[in-house]
């Protein structure tokens, strides 16, 4: 057992809303077993809010309106940066580095925008920033990746990786619930982010991605590269013809390692039903990594939520306590590759993606319409998977063609759908999907 007579490390929470609390809670009630793996005892010092958590009793405890007043504690030699956003947390994290203090973050936003930025500073001064609860909540994925993984080149990794909008979709498709519905329980239950279009369109995914391919891949933080399409415009139609064809349709990241470049994308995608992620429901979260040594892994989990996203920030904390003597140098590195060895392999414009396609094509019930567009596929080589057609509908007399393709670079997709909708049989924009075999 570590030495457990050695004086507690002395810890400043800023935040206590859902996670803040979250993590206040888990230190107080595992305080023993917390010590018992740490080598030393976690005492919370002082905490920052705006405003009292009634689930937590923070009797006798210092607190403070002012967060830099945690980042300047003389007492503190690790500062909980619970409080999100860019911009203030940006200033807290940098004014606790420049103070020599250890960090522990959640803040996904901050680490994908400012943390190429955060960690030069963080090794100027030789202290860690430790962020695991950042990505998929509970899930200790960043752990795997940077240190479970260690000996494999990773191809590539998808993910679930937003606890809202996967209980959006689940929601809808089990029980016919309305989105906005959904979405209001989903900020009741302090699952979505403050602007809760960051979880629908996709931007929260991303920041999510971008660290993980980092991890990845080795190469530095690039969230403006990253493509992101949200699940607003989804419709119960696609669930359904995805459904038909034994697919369902998740909001997925997928980072790829190509020649060219690096994949980085976020967008709803089609994923056969009998794949263990795409039976991943409700808030939870899964990541696949697939390494050339290991093969395909998979992770599951909380991915938000007040315990199982501080499960994580606690763990990254024990982590700073047990290093607490190690020499820097020889500390994990923040992205999982040495500093001075990041590579430089670009982000593709997705453009340049590759993915297999799901198209939807509304046409008038006129003979030649399915051969027309049969053949504007064949001419740009892309290969067709399999093919649907329903019924005309009754108001418009319109016949949904329903094509899953193989896999082609989007660029050829975009050419092939402008042909498509110039088409005197083809009345409307043709709905494109996303299709990943992940396999
Ligand atoms: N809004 C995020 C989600 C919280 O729903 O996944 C966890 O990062």
């Amino acid at each position: 057992m570590g030495n457990l007579s050695v004086k507690p490390v002395k810890v400043g929470i800023c935040g206590l809303g859902t996670v803040g609390g979250g993590t206040f809670n888990v230190l107080q009630r595992n305080a023993e077993e917390i010590a018992r793996r740490a080598g030393r005892g976690i005492t919370v010092a002082q905490i920052a809010m705006r405003s009292a958590n009634p689930q937590c009793d923070i009797t006798g405890i210092p607190t403070t309106n002012d967060v830099f007043e945690v980042a300047c504690n003389p007492d503190i030699e690790i500062v909980i940066e619970l409080i999100g956003g860019y911009t203030l947390a940006k200033e807290l994290v940098l004014k606790a580095i420049d103070n020599g203090k250890h960090v522990v973050t959640a803040n996904k936003a901050l680490i994908a925008v400012h943390g190429n930025e955060i960690f030069a500073r963080a090794r100027e001064k030789g202290v860690i920033v430790a962020f695991e609860a950042a990505v998929a909540g509970g899930i200790p994925v960043i752990k795997a990746i940077r240190e479970g993984l260690a000996a494999n080149r990773i191809n590539w990794l998808a993910g679930i990786i937003n606890g809202t909008g996967n209980f959006i979709l689940t929601e809808m498709r089990e029980k016919g619930r309305a989105f906005e519905d959904v979405l209001k329980e989903a900020q009741a239950l302090g699952y979505a982010e403050a602007d809760p279009t960051f979880d629908v369109e996709g931007i929260d995914a991303a920041h999510k991605l971008t660290i993980l391919a980092s991890i990845a891949f080795g190469i530095p933080l690039q969230f403006d590269k990253a493509y992101t399409e949200g699940i607003t415009r989804l419709t119960t139609a696609d669930v359904n013809y995805a459904e038909a064809l034994g697919y369902r349709i998740k909001h997925l990241g997928v980072a790829r390692r190509t020649e060219a470049g690096i994949e980085l994308r976020v967008h709803p995608t089609l994923i056969p039903a009998d794949r263990l992620i795409a039976n991943v429901n409700g808030v939870m979260n899964a990541v696949m990594v697939n390494g050339d040594a290991v093969g395909s892994t998979l992770y599951y989990g909380a991915g938000a939520g007040m315990e199982p996203t501080a499960s994580a920030v606690v763990a990254d904390l024990v982590d700073v306590v047990r290093a607490l003597t190690t020499d820097p140098t020889n500390r994990v590195p923040h992205l999982a590759f040495q500093p001075d060895a990041l590579s430089d392999h670009p982000i593709l414009p997705i453009e340049q993606c590759e993915s297999a396609y799901y198209l939807r094509i509304q046409a008038k019930d006129h003979p030649g319409v399915l051969a027309q567009v049969a053949s504007i596929l064949s001419e740009r080589g892309i290969n067709i998977e399999s093919i649907m057609q329903k019924e005309a509908e009754e108001q418009d007399g319109l016949v949904p063609m329903i094509l899953v393709t193989h896999r082609v670079v989007e660029a050829r997709i975009i050419e092939a759908i402008a042909a498509m909708e110039a088409l005197d049989g083809v009345t409307s924009p043709v709905i494109r999907l996303r299709v990943e075999q992940l396999n």
